[in-house]
């Protein structure tokens, strides 16, 4: 019988899950993971556990893609069955994806616990599937890891009691902090590309707010090519599924974008590290950027992060092609020596910490 189980569905959450995971093994703290199979393309899920070594997941739920309540329903199903078999203490989902809500709503209705990594993060836009996701996942919460101060004061600010939250940085920064020197080591994307240090910009767009609207992603684009021609410079555009199949029926043209699969982790980190810029849509590459001292734009009217905006290393643009070049110009003149919001890499450790105090002091010994 496990004590713990992780339950992670897609790319962002293998990432930023996987501190925890190794510190659970680091301690010996019996565990199980669940993966509910949202992502299921090689390039998306398995190379992730590959490139992070984490051991297969326990169960493969296999759902995935479709509509919201589909996706959803086949995974309170799938997770509701395997809790009732493994009765762990403790459920814990990272993030705000509708495998991390759909997890947290079967286990509380099983009375099991259930612990949010990343609670307390609000974009305040009811039109995103993950603010949703979000605000519901926290307040069915009995652990709430919030990554910053502000995301606690917000979960306050929603009548969440103080002694549910913690705040414990980010685990994306000690993702960073693992992975980087091996990136460095191992991964050769920049000669595969053929591009230079600090000459190039990097992007990804993947929000269903911005590619499923023709002329939001249409906006992205024009963007892309007006910074390519004013700052000469390579625009590398690692391309999520989504995306690509919305430019092809939306049947738009990637004009001075050289645009690819999606990457492994520690290829992507490395381009992210030598980018002269970045330009997203994404929530971790926005934390990225920040914790590896490279400026961001953030091609969205709102951010659930709004502490990289605080600290200078990352700006909203929104999705028009001007506004986009504007920023872009911006950024490109600040200094980086912005301080990271998120903590300082040992977010795993306080995150286990946590549950090991809380679980000790019920008489069960995680
Ligand atoms: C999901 C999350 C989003 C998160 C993103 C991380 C929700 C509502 N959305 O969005 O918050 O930022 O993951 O990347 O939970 N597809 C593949 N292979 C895959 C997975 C998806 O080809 O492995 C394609 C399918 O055509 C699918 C589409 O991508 O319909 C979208 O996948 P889905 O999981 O529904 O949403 P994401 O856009 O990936
Ligand atoms: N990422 C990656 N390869 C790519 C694009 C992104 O490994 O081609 C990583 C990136 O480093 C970050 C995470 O995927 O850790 C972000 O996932 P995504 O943008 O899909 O989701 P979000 O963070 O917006 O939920």
């Amino acid at each position: 019988m496990s004590t713990l189980a992780f339950v992670v569905g897609t790319r962002p959450e293998i990432i930023k899950m996987a501190p925890v995971i190794r510190e659970c093994e680091k301690q010996s703290i019996d565990d199980l993971i669940i993966h509910t199979g949202q992502h299921y393309s090689y390039d998306m899920d398995k190379i992730f556990f590959e490139e992070l070594e984490l051991r297969d997941a326990d169960y493969a739920l296999r759902v995935g893609s479709g509509t919201d309540a589909e996706q959803t329903g086949r995974i309170l199903v799938g997770v509701e069955r395997a809790l009732i078999k493994e009765q762990p203490d403790v459920v814990l989902v990272e993030g705000d994806t509708n495998s991390v809500f759909a997890s947290a709503f079967a286990a509380t209705k099983l009375h099991v616990e259930v612990g949010h990594v990343e609670a307390g993060l609000r974009s305040y836009d009811r039109f995103m599937p993950e603010e949703i996701n979000r605000v519901l996942t926290d307040h069915i919460s009995d652990f709430l890891f919030a990554p910053t101060a502000k995301a606690e004061a917000t979960l306050l600010s929603e009548g969440i009691p103080k002694n549910k939250i913690s705040v414990t940085g980010n685990t994306i920064v000690d993702a960073v902090r693992q992975n980087l020197k091996l990136a460095q080591k191992r991964a050769s994307i920049l000669e595969e590309l053929d591009i230079d240090k600090r000459t190039y910009f990097l992007t990804t767009a993947h929000r269903r707010e911005n590619v499923d609207n023709k002329a939001r992603l249409s906006g992205i684009l024009k963007g892309l090519k007006a910074l390519h021609d004013e700052f000469d410079a390579p625009i590398i555009f690692p391309m999520h599924p989504r995306t690509k199949n919305r430019v092809a029926k939306f049947d738009l043209a990637l004009d001075g974008v050289i645009s690819t699969p999606p990457i492994g982790f520690l290829e992507f980190l490395l381009l992210e590290a030598n980018a002269k810029l970045i330009i997203t849509d994404s929530g971790g590459v926005q934390e990225e950027a920040c914790t590896l001292k490279v400026p961001c734009i953030t091609v969205r009217d709102n951010t659930e992060r709004p502490e990289t905006v605080a600290v200078h290393s990352n700006l909203v643009v929104g999705t028009d092609a001007d506004q986009i070049v504007t920023g872009a110009r911006a950024m490109l003149n600040k200094p980086r020596n912005w301080d990271n919001p998120f903590g300082n890499g040992d977010s795993g450790q306080r995150i286990v910490a946590v549950l090991k105090s809380a679980f000790e002091a019920c008489g069960v010994d995680l």
